[in-house]
């Protein structure tokens, strides 16, 4: 779905730079929480809202590329006066930043990635290897990454991946029939068109080894 260029959207991001996850405010605040979630590719943050809303013992990070769809929501839950939520509107490999922060995660969330299906432009996915990789840096010990699509091929393309990275899959739900988790915006759309909806949980498998 094209996004419609909103002026509003950059100069509130910027007005609300006490926002930004790597704000001296947002730093102080993720150290405040024990539990902290990240959803990349979060869109206009329905999810992110409705979870961050209902769960504020939690700190949530939401992170967008698209300003326009990260600004709404920012302000969604700017509106809420959520005190739980910081945000990323910058491309997803910036995190990179966040290990020399300190900053980790117990789950990160990918909800209905663009599936990018020309191999040229797979490596756009953010279930490619090289963003496999940077959530390793990102994740705490046994911490999980949750990938939900509506696409078939993208789900096996991210399996191949998650294997061949020697990831644990935790589990892969083909018919996912309830969420235990708000609904997206996409989830929202594809389960009214009847579409079936895939889950899969993975860990890294170091994590497993080093339990035992
Ligand atoms: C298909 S939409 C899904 C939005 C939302 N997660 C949902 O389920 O309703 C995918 C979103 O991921 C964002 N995105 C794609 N690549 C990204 C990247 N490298 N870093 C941050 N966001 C990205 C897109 O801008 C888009 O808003």
């Amino acid at each position: 779905m094209r996004q419609k260029f909103k002026p509003w959207a950059k100069p509130y991001i910027l007005e609300n730079a006490q926002y930004d996850m790597f704000s001296e405010t947002s730093i102080t605040k993720y150290h405040h929480f024990t539990h902290h979630i990240l959803e990349i590719g979060m869109g206009k943050g329905d999810f992110l809202h409705a979870f961050a809303k209902s769960n504020k013992e939690i700190f949530f990070t939401g992170v967008e590329v698209n300003p326009n769809c990260g600004a709404v929501a920012m302000k969604k839950c700017i509106d809420d006066e959520l005190e739980n939520v910081s945000f990323l509107i910058k491309d997803a490999k910036e995190l990179i930043i966040c290990e020399e922060l300190g900053l980790k995660f117990d789950v990160i969330y990918l909800n209905f990635p663009d599936p990018w299906p020309k191999k040229r432009h797979n490596k756009r996915r953010l279930t490619a290897p090289i963003f496999m990789s940077l959530y390793r840096t990102i994740l705490k010990k046994d911490g999980k990454v949750i990938l939900k699509t509506d696409n078939l091929d993208f789900l096996e393309d991210s399996l191949v991946t998650f294997s061949s990275l020697h990831l644990k899959i935790l589990s892969v739900d083909r018919n996912l029939k309830i969420s235990s988790e708000p609904m997206s915006a996409y989830e929202m759309k594809y389960r009214s068109d009847g579409k079936t909806i895939y889950k899969v949980e993975v860990m890294y498998a170091e994590d497993i080894e080093n339990k035992h």
